[in-house]
């Protein structure tokens, strides 16, 4: 991918494909690893954002496995913490369940708090978190116990984030110029 061909919204590759797919690997593996003496993993995607990376993942683990769907959606991310409502519930109930909630991105950290507090009082057998970037900024200490990079406090796109619903499919994850949302 040279920098030519970025669509003129966007500034820079923060995150190549050939990276997020090395980093997926390794977070399948150790996912795989980790739940290696559990009867099946239930992973929990977070629509919309989460898909791509869901897909990605789930197709590289080595245990048994199942995959459903939960949507969310905020306020507005300057709206008050704790004002997230859900849109669309899971399938089924993960009562005795090993829940692992799959996110494409904590940024203010409002919406996995709130999928924390609602998953957990379902009573799953153990819930925890896999996401693919984590913004470097102030957010809702919320536990992220797969975390697959670490990244500037910008706005960014592509590997299932959007912007207006757009650069949603794209492989890498890009930078959005400030000029197109300020
Ligand atoms: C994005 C992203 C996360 C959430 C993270 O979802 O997919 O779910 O924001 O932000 P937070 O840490 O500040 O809560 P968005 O609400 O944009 O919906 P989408 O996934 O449908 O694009």
């Amino acid at each position: 991918m040279t920098l030519t061909s970025l669509p003129p919204q966007l500034s820079r590759i923060l995150i190549s494909e050939e990276a997020i797919q090395q980093r997926v690997r390794e977070l399948a593996q150790q996912i795989s690893n980790d739940y290696a003496s559990v009867e099946r993993l239930y992973l929990v995607g977070v629509l919309r954002g989460a898909f791509i990376f869901l897909a990605d993942l789930a197709r590289h683990l080595t245990i048994p496995h199942v995959v459903d769907f939960i949507a969310v959606s905020s306020y507005g991310k300057s709206a008050a913490s704790g004002a997230v409502r859900l849109l669309m519930d899971l399938r089924e109930p993960v009562e005795n369940q090993h829940v692992l909630l799959v996110e494409d991105i904590v940024d203010s950290g409002q919406t996995l708090d709130y999928l924390l507090h609602t998953l957990h009082g379902r009573r799953p057998a153990s819930l925890h978190t896999c996401v693919l970037v984590q913004k470097k900024r102030d957010s809702l200490p919320v536990p992220v116990n797969y975390l697959g990079f670490e990244i500037p406090d910008v706005w960014v796109v592509g590997y299932g984030l959007d912007y207006a619903d757009t650069f949603r499919t794209l492989p890498y994850i890009a930078e959005l110029k400030p000029e197109v949302y300020q």
